[in-house]
């Protein structure tokens, strides 16, 4: 494999003039477009960010000149995209500071990686009466896999509780690892309250125990800087499309020693050694864990949206979207009938929240009319949802390119619709 890439820097603010908001919508083609003959104000970077030129260029690019299978070919065009594939894996070693480039294993999403740790992972180690630790507030992603692995094998899933503020209770959590638990599966942002959770001291509390931790970042590491190195977790998850890169990519990084004993999950090529009926054997990891073709052009567009996002800078991002947040919880919580959900100490870039006397879904349609695109419903955290006493809620959620101006839209349209709808 090629030599780890630089650190590639994009500017995407002239130097010293902070960061600048306008320079980043610019880059996003979608973001001049409108809706309903109003510009878009797009407020559901949670489910999905919306794609720089650089990305949108990139998978445009691949196909136009270097695409072609990989790993199949002596050809020189399939040695080039095979190049670009493993550039893109050290792209992620390097996002992730992960020690070995061996753990980075390519899936489809988030989701699919949580569903190849349950089934390789977990399943062989699970019998009757053995437990699997989540929280209250985790995605559907970060449940239904255990869930699924648990139903074949006698063993349950079960929950730390939150408090009122969205918070995890630190102490139940440590109370709930007991000697049945084998897993324990934690979001590190809630796609929901946006809570941080301490994510660092929860992974040395289940070392303490033995248990094994995954980490779900799929709403972290757009805003926070990641060291699986220091974070000392087993696994952790995160899908290509929130961190501005194209859908249908994912990213597993798991503990080598993990990976090397862990078996196949899904058979096919590019996963075996040696294939005969009378048996076969497979390939080291990572490739162990990737059979068939994978999605080569957007491997590729996903290495150059994390080189885009380092480019711009985590931190200046994160202060960016820390400023929204903060201008958004102000102006939001003044609106009459409006709950927002949670208050935890540390919150990322996103607030979900109930109007009284209007159904989320309503509140959905109304924001759309005015160009405004928020997440309205469960947000795949049923569970969450009841625990918080409401069947839905709606969801805005920020990114590099929201500006002050899209929250100020929010929270006008959301007054507007409450004073007439009360
Ligand atoms: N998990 C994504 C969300 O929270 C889709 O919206």
């Amino acid at each position: 494999m090629s030599a780890l890439p630089a650190r590639r820097e994009a500017p995407a603010a002239p130097a010293g003039a902070g960061f600048d908001v306008a320079a980043v919508r610019a880059q996003f083609p979608i973001l001049s477009t409108t809706v309903h003959g109003r510009p878009l104000v797009y407020l559901d970077s949670a489910a999905s960010a919306q794609k720089p030129r650089a990305v949108i260029d990139a998978l445009a690019r691949f196909y136009e000149r270097d695409y072609a299978n990989i790993h199949r070919g002596v050809y020189e065009l399939s040695q080039r995209a095979s190049a670009l594939h493993d550039v893109a894996r050290r792209k992620v070693q390097r996002f992730l500071g992960a020690a070995d480039w061996r753990e980075i294993v390519f899936v489809r999403n988030a989701t699919e990686a949580v569903n190849l740790v349950a089934q390789s992972f977990l399943a062989p180690r699970l019998g009757p009466g053995d437990e699997i630790l989540v929280t209250e507030m985790e995605h559907h992603a970060n449940i239904v896999p255990w869930q699924l692995v648990a139903a074949r094998t006698g063993a349950k899933v079960v929950a730390a509780p939150i408090d009122d503020t969205g918070e995890l209770d630190l102490e139940a959590l440590a109370e709930r690892i007991g000697p049945r638990t084998r897993m324990l599966g934690v979001v590190w942002v809630s796609n929901v309250l946006g809570t941080v959770n301490p994510v660092e001291e929860i992974v040395a509390l289940a070392r303490r125990r033995g248990v094994p931790v995954l980490i779900d970042a799929a709403q972290a590491v757009q805003h926070l800087a990641v060291d699986v190195r220091a974070l000392d977790a087993d696994f952790l998850v995160f899908s290509g499309h929130k961190v501005y890169g194209p859908s249908g990519v994912g990213v597993l990084w798991g503990r080598l020693e993990h990976l090397s004993a862990m078996p196949p999950w899904q058979g096919g090529g590019d996963m075996i050694e040696r294939v005969a009926f009378e048996g076969t054997s497979f390939a080291e990891p990572p490739f162990r864990f990737e059979a068939g073709t994978p999605d080569i052009a957007g491997i590729h567009a996903l290495g150059v949206a994390l080189d885009w996002l380092e480019g711009l800078g985590l931190e200046a991002v994160a202060a960016h979207e820390a400023a929204l947040l903060a201008r958004a919880e102000d102006a939001l919580a003044r609106i009459p009938g409006l709950r927002l959900l949670g208050a935890p100490k540390r919150r990322a870039s996103l607030l979900s929240f109930t109007l009284e006397g209007v159904h989320a879904h309503d509140l959905g349609t109304l924001l759309d009319l005015e160009g405004i695109a928020v997440r309205t419903g469960h947000h795949c955290a049923m569970p969450l949802h009841a625990r918080l006493g409401v069947s839905a809620s709606a969801r805005a959620s920020f990114a590099a390119y929201t500006s002050v101006e899209e929250i100020d839209a929010l929270a006008r349209a959301l007054r507007r619709i409450a004073e007439s709808w009360r």
